[in-house]
């Protein structure tokens, strides 16, 4: 997938040089002293908002294509003061380039685009091959927390979490019947809620070796 930038977007964008990088481009939190989490497709940014705002000892990245959303994101971020945020406009399928092997120490994937036809399963990020891309930059024992209102989605990432010999805890096919109060709703989560989709949502960790 290619970035999707418009002149336009590129030039607001620089007014958030401190917060936002585009491309390939070493991040920041090179801080072996604090944990670091990414969001993947972090769209508008809602969720990375509220989640650093409520973790200031954490760092945080997030990772989008779309550099409207980024733009969007960054304004959010500057509106709320965050230091421990940053954003890059990248495509999560190089994302073995942006880190190193076991920097990570969580991975967040809200609502993904589910990419329902089989010949674009490949494009789906929870396909093998992102999965394994994301067991060699999280640390051992580290996690991914996955949500998405697409069952079938769902279903499919389940069986590849299975076969890449991730441990999975937490399973629901409907968060929201008992939602645990440190649950962020990210912006599509607001969305399918309202129109009464379940969410689905699990924990997928691996291996401590
Ligand atoms: C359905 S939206 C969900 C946005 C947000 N996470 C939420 O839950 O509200 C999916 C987002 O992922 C982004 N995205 C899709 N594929 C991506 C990729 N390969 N790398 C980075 N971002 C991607 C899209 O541009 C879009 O903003």
């Amino acid at each position: 997938m290619r970035l999707r930038r418009k002149p336009h977007t590129d030039e607001k964008l620089k007014q958030f040089e401190d917060l936002v990088t585009v491309g390939n481009v070493q991040p920041i939190t090179k801080d072996s002293t604090r944990e670091l989490y990414v969001e993947l497709g972090t769209g508008k940014g809602d969720f990375i908002t509220q989640i650093a705002e409520r973790n200031p000892q954490i760092n945080f990245i997030g990772l989008e294509v779309e550099a409207t959303c980024v733009l969007a994101a960054a304004r959010k971020v500057r509106e709320h003061n965050l230091s421990n945020v940053r954003l890059i406009v990248f495509d999560v399928a190089n994302i073995a380039e942006l880190f190193a092997e076991h920097e990570v120490d969580r991975l967040y994937i809200n609502f993904c685009d589910p990419w329902p036809k089989k010949r674009h399963a490949k494009r789906r990020l929870t396909h093998e091959r992102f999965l394994e891309l994301y067991k060699k930059i999280l640390k051992r024992g580290g996690e991914f927390f996955f949500k998405t209102d697409n069952r079938g989605l769902f279903d499919y990432s389940l069986e590849q979490f299975a076969l890449a010999g991730l441990e999975v805890r937490d399973v629901t096919n409907d968060l929201h019947a008992n939602e645990p109060p440190d649950n962020i709703r990210t912006e599509y989560e607001n969305k399918f809620s309202t129109a009464g989709v379940p969410i689905n949502f699990c924990i997928a960790r691996v291996a401590n070796e």
